[in-house]
């Protein structure tokens, strides 16, 4: 559903920010809840209108008292938008005011860095308190029975981020940082991840994947070791031989 919250413009930044809020206030009042008065929105909001977003919707699977958003976190409460250039519907990560992390830029340069090997949602553009990115209607992966195949993509992706030196740091928290769309999963949520060191994501997401990760240790620390293609095939097989019982649902 449309709430019609449009960023319009023409106005000045300080004077934008506050009919903004207002708007946000009538239309989604859930957001003020999490963005706070008019200090914070009106940053967000100015970050928004710069960046091109016009249009922020009510919609998607997270009641969060009473309205409909794709999702929230610690850090931010993900809103379905729209942008003046790039069709379609778009995913907003808007920072909330109470979060831990004093901005945005880092997830946006990492997912950037991880479009780079296809992981994670296509960034369309970010700033300090907004991360403008594809929309993944899915579900997180801790919801989904895991198969083989969905195994072995999942692993892929993150053999990807291990080889341009990309930690995620998350992925072993019960698959909360993925989502599944069509089968395909897709990795979200870049805030905590490191560059350039040695925690691999392959090695995170066993414990996510597999009930008893002890039963892979050998070649996990083979694979810990080495980091070769051969080190990383062996450990595949072994993982897609053991998915299932754990995220199955009931
Ligand atoms: N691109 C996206 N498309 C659709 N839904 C998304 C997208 N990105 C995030 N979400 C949803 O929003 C939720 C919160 O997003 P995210 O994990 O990035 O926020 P966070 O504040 O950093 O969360 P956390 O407290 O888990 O660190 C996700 O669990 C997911 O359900
Ligand atoms: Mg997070």
């Amino acid at each position: 559903m449309v709430v019609g919250l449009i960023l319009g413009g023409g106005v000045g930044l300080n004077y934008w920010g506050q009919a903004i809020f207002k708007l946000i206030a009538r239309g989604l009042p859930v957001l003020s809840i999490y963005l706070g008065g008019e200090d914070h929105w009106s940053s967000v909001a100015a970050e928004l209108k710069s960046l091109g977003v016009v249009e922020l919707l009510e919609g998607g699977p997270t009641l969060l008292f009473g309205s409909r958003v794709l999702g929230k976190g610690q850090n931010g409460v993900v809103v379905r938008c729209r942008h003046e250039v790039a069709e379609g519907e778009w995913a907003c990560k808007l920072r909330r005011r109470d979060a831990s992390r004093p901005s945005l830029l880092w997830e946006g340069y990492v997912l950037r860095l991880a479009n780079g090997v296809g992981v994670g949602p296509r960034l369309l553009t970010f700033s300090r308190n907004v991360i403008v990115m594809e929309e993944v209607t899915g579900s997180p992966l801790s919801g989904e029975a895991v198969d083989a195949a969905l195994a072995r993509r999942l692993l892929e992706q993150a053999r990807a981020l291990d080889r341009i030196g990309v930690s995620h740091n998350e992925l072993a928290r019960g698959g909360r940082h993925v989502l599944v769309r069509g089968g395909e999963p897709v990795i979200i949520d870049f805030e905590s991840a490191t560059l350039g060191g040695r925690r691999s994501n392959v090695l995170q997401l066993l414990n996510a994947l597999v009930r008893d990760p002890v039963s892979l240790r050998d070649a996990a620390r083979r694979y810990k070791v080495e980091r070769s293609d051969d080190a990383f095939r062996e450990l595949v097989e072994l993982v897609v031989g053991r998915v299932g019982p754990r995220f199955s649902k009931p």
